[in-house]
């Protein structure tokens, strides 16, 4: 069944478990996560990026969401907008049947530029307003996801600062956290900690300098009944690296968060965790694989076959690692 991100949220909170959101642009992504969630008992946040309504199209999206929650009616489901930055986006999702939306006023329309706490506020609250009214969740964003290594913004295009950050900007507030959460009644507040999106985001094992749990934790000891929301979650497994490359893939030397600090964040409220490059990972990594292996096949079916599996193992050891299995 849909529900809404509070409802879901708020569960999480009560049993102490996070929840990880997977980003979703096509039937592979779908079914792996389904499938996950379906052997390990998990409740499912889905959500669409603005890049994954320009690859598929809104409607194709929400119907993909809608057949899930048809063909899994015991899983409890919340179809989130990710990274909405304007409120006629919010709108439209909110139209569409979304049942929660995130409003991220930490950037301005473009997706790129770093905005002022005023704005931040003022946006965040006025898609909260039609957002309620209509019974969809709202997640906010206070603070720039970037590298504290290199001051950069990550690299998935529209959403990631243009330029240098400052490390201010880079780290969540916890004052200006309450204010933010008090003055805009979001449902759940993205908080900014030295994770960035994509496959770059440490250039060795993080250490607590260039990914900072202790903020987390200061966060959530001053907001403690805020549900808190980590993106750039991406794990950046090595033993996909290693099969991308070992099968004609070039991709650098890089880190994601580790689970263990993901569980961490977990302990100190994070709810919500977004993960969607270690799905886009393992599955080239699988394709690659196969198609090396099968050089003959030409059957899409047997190659998105092994994606979908590569996909959903992610998908249950995320489920499990957060204590999220048996929460469905
Ligand atoms: O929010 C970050 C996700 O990785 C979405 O990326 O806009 O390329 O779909 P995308
Ligand atoms: P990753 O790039 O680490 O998977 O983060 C995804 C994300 O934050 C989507 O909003
Ligand atoms: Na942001
Ligand atoms: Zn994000």
């Amino acid at each position: 069944a849909l529900i809404s991100l509070r409802q879901m949220l708020d569960h999480a909170a009560e049993f102490g478990y996070g929840i990880p959101a997977f980003n979703v642009n096509n039937l592979e992504q779908m079914r792996a996560i389904m499938l996950a969630a379906e052997k390990t008992d998990s409740p499912v946040i889905v959500q669409a990026s603005a890049g994954a309504r320009k690859y598929a199209g809104a409607p194709f999206l929400r119907h993909l969401i809608l057949a899930a929650v048809e063909e899994f009616p015991h899983v409890p489901v919340v179809m989130h907008q990710d990274h909405g930055t304007s409120l006629g986006i919010c709108q439209r999702s909110i139209q569409l049947g979304f049942s929660s939306v995130m409003m991220d006023g930490s950037l301005a329309e473009d997706g790129k530029t770093p905005t002022d706490y005023a704005y931040n506020v003022n946006i965040t609250r006025k898609v909260v307003e039609i957002a309620h009214a209509c019974g969809v969740s709202v997640e906010g964003e206070l603070g720039c996801l970037g590298s504290l290594e290199t001051g950069d913004a990550g690299e998935e295009d529209g959403i990631g600062a243009v330029g240098k950050l400052t490390h201010d900007q880079m780290l969540t507030d916890p004052e200006e956290a309450a204010q933010f959460v008090r003055e805009t009644h979001v449902d759940a507040l993205a908080i900014a900690c030295g994770t960035s999106h994509g496959a770059y985001k440490f250039s060795r094992p993080p250490t607590d300098d260039i990914l900072a749990i202790d903020r987390i934790k200061a966060i959530h000891q001053r907001i403690p009944n805020t549900h808190l929301v980590m993106h750039g979650s991406s794990s950046v497994p090595q033993d996909w690296l290693e099969i991308i490359n070992e099968y004609g893939g070039a991709i650098p030397e890089t880190y994601g968060v580790p689970v263990e600090q993901i569980q961490q964040g977990i302990k100190f409220g994070v709810r919500k965790i977004n993960i969607d490059t270690d799905l886009r990972l393992a599955s080239t990594g699988a394709i690659r694989r196969y198609m090396a292996k099968h050089p003959a096949e030409f059957d899409p079916r047997k190659y998105l076959q092994e994606s979908v599996k590569a996909m959903s193992d992610i998908c249950i050891a995320r489920y499990e690692a957060f204590g999220c299995a048996g929460q469905g």
